[in-house]
């Protein structure tokens, strides 16, 4: 199907904000390798998010806390190489911007020069916000991120949907207004209720992408593996499976064995 964006060749932040402009709503996943990139650019993705859920995904810890600046690196330059189309940001981990504005600056200056990433992404609103002005003064777009913050989980102490009461939902807009002040170009609004995502998104110029925020928002973002059936367990209610390709790579690789046992593979074209 074509839609208003369909035949750029590469999507900007100004295409983000005019897609909010005309309503187009934006279209973002995550991807943490080349090969899984190249196909989502392929598509035809509006944005690839590396996410900091390459902790989870990629290498099986519990929260996204113990991935490394190295790591990220890793990541958002080998999808950064397979994405010619797609705007590509790179989540900054736990501990490379909280609290040190300059710290900050060095490692988001770090991210793009060392991934060719076109921005990146922070968690949190008001106490976040020296460093994001010192990476937006730096020339860096930065994608804001609030509701449910991965990298808090220790003080949250649950994954449960964020801002239910009003004082929380009311500093959630507060944070919103403060990103969007800031320069942010974008913000993934992340488990808050949908009424409270609407509100937000209307109120906002910039694109407002949510996971678990409703349809009444700028665009939607999905971990690619949860989305693809390929993660194990994760069911959340916001989530929708866009196929089971956890069954069918483990099908595919009873196949392989069986095949290898039986000395069926290789047969006489599959050699020299
Ligand atoms: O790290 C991540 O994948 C994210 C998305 C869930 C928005 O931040």
């Amino acid at each position: 199907m074509a839609y208003l964006q369909t035949d750029i060749s590469k999507v900007t932040t100004r295409v983000l904000q005019s897609m909010k402009a005309q309503g187009e709503k934006i279209a973002m996943l995550t991807a943490y390798d080349f090969s899984m990139a190249a196909l989502l650019d392929k598509a035809k993705i509006d944005v690839i998010l590396v996410g900091d859920s390459a902790a989870n995904v990629m290498e099986g810890y519990n929260t996204t806390l113990p991935i490394t600046l190295d790591e990220m690196i890793v990541y958002g330059s080998s999808v950064a190489r397979a994405s010619k189309r797609a705007l590509v940001v790179v989540d900054m981990p736990f501990g490379t911007y909280q609290g040190n504005s300059k710290m900050a600056l060095a490692s988001a200056i770090r991210i793009m020069k060392e991934t060719g990433a076109d921005a990146v992404k922070m968690e949190g609103g008001e106490e976040v916000l020296e460093s994001i002005s010192r990476i937006l003064s730096a020339g860096i777009p930065v994608m804001g991120h609030l509701g449910l913050t991965p990298q808090s989980i220790n003080k949250f102490g649950t994954y449960a949907v964020r801002a239910t009461d009003e004082q929380e939902a009311e500093q959630v807009v507060r944070d919103a207004h403060i990103l969007e002040k800031a320069g942010c170009f974008a913000i993934v609004l992340e488990k808050v209720p949908a009424k409270l995502a609407a509100r937000i998104a209307q109120e906002i110029k910039i694109p407002i992408i949510g996971i678990g925020a409703g349809a009444g928002v700028d665009g939607q973002v999905l971990v690619l593996q949860d989305m693809l059936g390929i993660t194990q367990q994760f069911k959340p209610r916001y989530l929708r499976l866009y196929g089971t390709f956890g069954e069918g790579i483990c099908s595919a690789v009873r196949q392989y064995i069986d095949d290898v046992k039986t000395e069926s593979f290789p047969n006489d074209k599959e050699q020299y």
